[in-house]
């Protein structure tokens, strides 16, 4: 097992990376200081790995709550039942809560702790590669609204983040991929030398080499520790793990929530990312292709959908939380291996950018 630590002063916390590690009692009990406990899991994932979960909390009054599977729950609305079970079951502030599953149901559980009698502890145990290797880190919590993506939401920051390598044995081949997106960005904002890795490796992950595997998320978690350690609540650095994510939320908000995977909009948003990055001066065509075959390779989707035209787009874009005072920032490229922070952009560019990046 791997042991990294994220560095926020009296908020530092582990994230365990490896193999068995949900049927390892001590992991959870270390970080549950309390007599109640409230699993929240979806109804995926609860047949597969509540069971064990469990297991660990047998000298504890524990409650779940299992939610129905996808990105079209991530709202207030199903935070709410998180509320009244908490309510129903008389948990109080001492109370711990475990967000078992992928980024949906960890951004709602984390959310859902920030909230509860102004924040109660919770642990976030990842079962998907992108909460793996990015949502499970760092405490950002939130829900999608129908205008925009993670709009409401709260930096909450877990006990600990347990990431059980094994789970991924059961996620499917598209979310795998779809993990993989985010993996690659850690490549293409700060870490040249893990992108190369990743061109050299990317068959192996794809056919889960697990030891391939565990060097990816470790190398994912190690980036991510730094990034959130330095930038907490994302008032500089921590906006360029936003590669791609304008224009991602916008496709994802746009074609409607659950029609592409997070990582699938994210490839995409930062195919176009890339395309801008060139066309004001930054990247090469060369960097632009080399970025475009690794998504391809991943077999991640690169060109953005019909549905979501030029001024869809725009419409969509001038909602995120980069914005100031209305003007669309965007996080580009200097070359592979470091990212910008937030620039204005040049809209003409944008706009051919969106025209005609991707577009037959
Ligand atoms: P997800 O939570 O919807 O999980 C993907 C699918 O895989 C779901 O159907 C889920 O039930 C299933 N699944 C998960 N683990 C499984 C397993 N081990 N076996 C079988 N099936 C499994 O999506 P995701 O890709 O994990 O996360 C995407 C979400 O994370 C988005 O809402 C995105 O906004 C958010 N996100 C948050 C942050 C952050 O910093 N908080 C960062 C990146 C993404
Ligand atoms: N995934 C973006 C962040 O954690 O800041």
């Amino acid at each position: 097992m791997k042991k990294l630590q994220v560095e926020l002063g009296d908020r530092s916390y582990p994230i365990y990376i490896g193999s068995g590690l949900l049927s390892q009692s001590e992991l959870f009990t270390q970080h549950i200081k309390s007599k109640q406990v409230i699993v929240v899991t979806n109804v995926t994932i609860a047949p597969l790995y509540l069971p064990a979960v469990l297991k660990n909390l047998q000298d504890y009054s524990t409650e779940t709550v299992i939610l129905p599977d996808g990105e079209q729950f991530k709202t207030l609305d199903y935070v709410a039942q998180i509320f009244d079970q908490l309510l129903a079951r008389k948990l109080s502030r001492t109370a711990t809560l475990i967000a078992l599953g992928g980024g949906v149901i960890g951004d709602m559980g984390g959310f859902a702790a920030a909230c509860y009698q102004r924040g109660i502890a919770f642990l976030q145990i990842p079962t998907s590669l992108l909460a793996q290797v990015d949502s499970s880190v760092g405490g950002k919590t939130g829900v999608n609204h129908p205008l925009g993506k993670n709009m409401i939401g709260a930096f909450y920051q877990p006990q600990c983040v347990i990431a059980d390598a094994d789970v991924l044995d059961t996620l499917d081949d598209r979310q795998l991929s779809a993990g993989l997106a985010e993996v690659i960005k850690y490549g293409l904002i700060r870490d040249i030398e893990f992108f190369e890795w990743l061109e050299n490796n990317i068959d192996a992950l794809l056919a889960r080499n697990k030891s391939a595997l565990a060097y990816a998320i470790e190398r994912s978690c190690i980036n991510k520790a730094e990034i959130v350690a330095e930038d907490e609540t994302e008032t500089g650095i921590r906006a360029t793990l936003n590669l791609g994510h304008t224009f991602g939320h916008a496709i994802e908000t746009g074609a409607g929530y659950g029609k592409y995977l997070h990582g699938e909009a994210v490839a995409i948003g930062t195919c176009q990312a890339a395309d801008l990055s060139r066309r004001i001066g930054l990247l090469n065509d060369d960097d632009v292709t080399r970025i475009i075959a690794l998504f391809k390779k991943t077999k991640l989707p690169v060109e953005p959908p019909e549905c979501v035209d030029t001024e869809r787009f725009l419409d969509l874009m001038a909602v995120d939380k980069k914005n100031v005072d209305g003007q669309i920032r965007l996080i580009l490229l200097e070359k592979i291996g470091l990212a910008t922070l937030p620039v204005d952009v040049n809209q003409d560019l944008l706009k051919m950018t969106l025209k005609t990046y991707g577009r037959r």
